[in-house]
């Protein structure tokens, strides 16, 4: 038992560290200027503007801060993550990471078309259903017509 609980004591502190201080809501706040570029919903607007949506808070957080020391060069972001406090990174990166990956604002939309496509796919399988006996049909009367 000892030899459990020692590396989960240790482990709590790390996580408290890696989340302290992050929030969403300030990151919604800061997240105006990024959204010019990648979308109010986290997707990128432009091919070359990457989706955020979704995305790890721990990778966004090493982006922004590789941007703002430069040690990754992009001569946009470099320019905007400099703008960036330690906080202000996390926070944006805490509320990236909660927008859904598929940039729909809520997972129920997603689930409500997941049903709607099904519906109208049953839908479709009844009719043809339908024409395949319709043609049965068809075929059986032009049987009769030819034994007369
Ligand atoms: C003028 C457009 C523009 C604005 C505004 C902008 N970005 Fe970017 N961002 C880019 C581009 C372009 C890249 C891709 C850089 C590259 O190719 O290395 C990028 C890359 C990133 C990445 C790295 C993504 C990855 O998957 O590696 C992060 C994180 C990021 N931006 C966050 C932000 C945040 C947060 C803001 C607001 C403070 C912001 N950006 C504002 C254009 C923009």
């Amino acid at each position: 038992m000892k030899t459990l609980t020692a590396p989960l004591t240790l482990l709590i502190p790390f996580i408290s560290f890696m989340t302290h201080g992050a929030d969403i809501e300030m990151g919604k706040a800061k997240s105006g200027v990024c959204a010019s570029c990648h979308g109010a919903d986290g997707i990128g607007l432009a091919p070359l503007y990457a989706n955020l949506a979704g995305q790890k808070a721990p990778y966004l957080v090493k982006q922004l801060q590789d941007f703002k020391e430069g040690s990754r060069a992009d001569p946009t972001m470099n320019i905007f993550a400099k703008q960036l406090s330690d906080e202000d990174i996390d926070n944006l990166a805490a509320y990236y990471e909660s927008l859904p990956a598929n940039g729909k604002s809520s997972p129920a939309e997603k689930d409500d078309k997941a049903e709607k496509c099904e519906d109208e796919k049953s839908e479709k399988d009844e009719k043809s259903e339908k024409t395949k006996k319709e043609d049965k049909g068809v075929k059986e009367e032009n049987n009769t017509n030819s034994e007369k």
